[in-house]
């Protein structure tokens, strides 16, 4: 149980989660899309992300359908994850029910926020289409990966989820924000899905604290076996995904590229998804510190050894 200073400290936490909430909220027509159109002569994923740079013999326009293909994808894994985290966040509301109102509204608008979020991500997807080349899969299905998700502890999916919407944040100050040849419309996808998610954020952490306070030894060995698990999943995907975008940039490509320069490319594009969606978060400085104020040296061990094969 947490102590009555801590829970003190929570509680305005959740309370001012809330004031920003409000203050921050956006609709999607009225101040996202607002008529506008993507720009397909602009790239979409800022080169801090998609790693094109790393592919120097791709002509500009190769990198910009990379760019392209991994924004694609980039919108779509969001859509993805929020299907589970709402479907998270709104059984944890459940125990503020009776208790702290502002916790309760907190997760309500948190909720509520994933829900348009995923709107926003099948809007995007729509408006990404017509401007590519047919062939273009995603592969993962949002309720399947929820439901494997959901079925691991409480602990480990709010630590994957802590450390999504962590890197969210990354993402966007470091390497959105500043690219200034993005397509202006999906930059202001990831501005206003930045905004919201900055809560989100430190959602995850109560809650991930509020549970951490609430289990035994035993139950967090296990949440850090199930965060392990999770991972490896999370690289599943992203292997699988990695394989279908690079597979459509080289068969949609005006020129063939032989067998080192795709061996290449597919290999660039699982480092990038790897890099957005698992190392960029777990090396990020507020969530290892979460994590370590939580677990033993032995089991943050158990994480790196887990994690080596994919951080690489
Ligand atoms: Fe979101
Ligand atoms: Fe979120």
């Amino acid at each position: 149980m947490q102590t009555m200073p801590l829970q003190k400290e929570a509680g305005a936490r959740y309370a001012k989660c809330v004031e920003v909430s409000k203050r921050v909220h956006w609709e999607i027509d009225r101040d996202v899309i607002r008529g506008r159109t993507l720009d397909h002569s602009k790239k979409f994923l800022p080169d801090g992300l998609s790693k094109v740079g790393e592919l120097e013999f791709l002509d500009s326009a190769e990198r910009r359908l990379l760019s392209q293909i991994q924004g694609r994808t980039y919108a779509n894994i969001f859509g993805l994850v929020e299907r589970y985290i709402t479907a998270k966040m709104l059984e944890l509301s459940h125990e503020h029910w009776l208790g702290d109102q502002a916790a309760l509204e907190a997760l309500v608008r948190f909720t509520d926020e994933e829900i348009k979020h995923q709107e926003l991500f099948r809007r995007v997807e729509a408006m990404t289409a017509p401007g590519m080349p047919a062939g273009y899969t995603f592969v993962p299905r949002p309720n399947d990966v929820a439901a494997a998700v959901l079925s691991k502890s409480t602990w480990a999916v709010l630590a994957l989820t802590c450390h999504i919407e962590l890197f969210t944040q990354v993402h966007y100050r470091e390497s959105i924000e500043p690219d200034g040849e993005l397509s202006e419309l999906w930059k202001d996808v990831f501005l206003s899905h930045w905004k919201e998610e900055s809560q989100h954020a430190i959602l995850d952490e109560l809650e991930w604290q509020r549970e951490d306070a609430r289990i035994g030894p035993e139950q967090r060995d296990q949440g850090v076996n199930d965060l392990i698990a999770l991972v490896g999943a999370v690289d599943g995907i992203l292997q699988v995904q990695a394989a279908a975008d690079s597979g459509y940039f080289l068969r949609v490509c005006s020129r063939v590229h032989d067998e080192t320069e795709a061996d290449r490319i597919k290999k660039t594009i699982l480092a990038a998804y790897r890099w957005q969606y698992i190392v960029s978060g777990v090396q990020d400085e507020r969530f290892q510190k979460i994590l370590r104020g939580m677990i033993t040296a032995d089991q943050m061990e158990r994480i790196g050894a887990a994690l080596a094969p994919i951080v690489g």
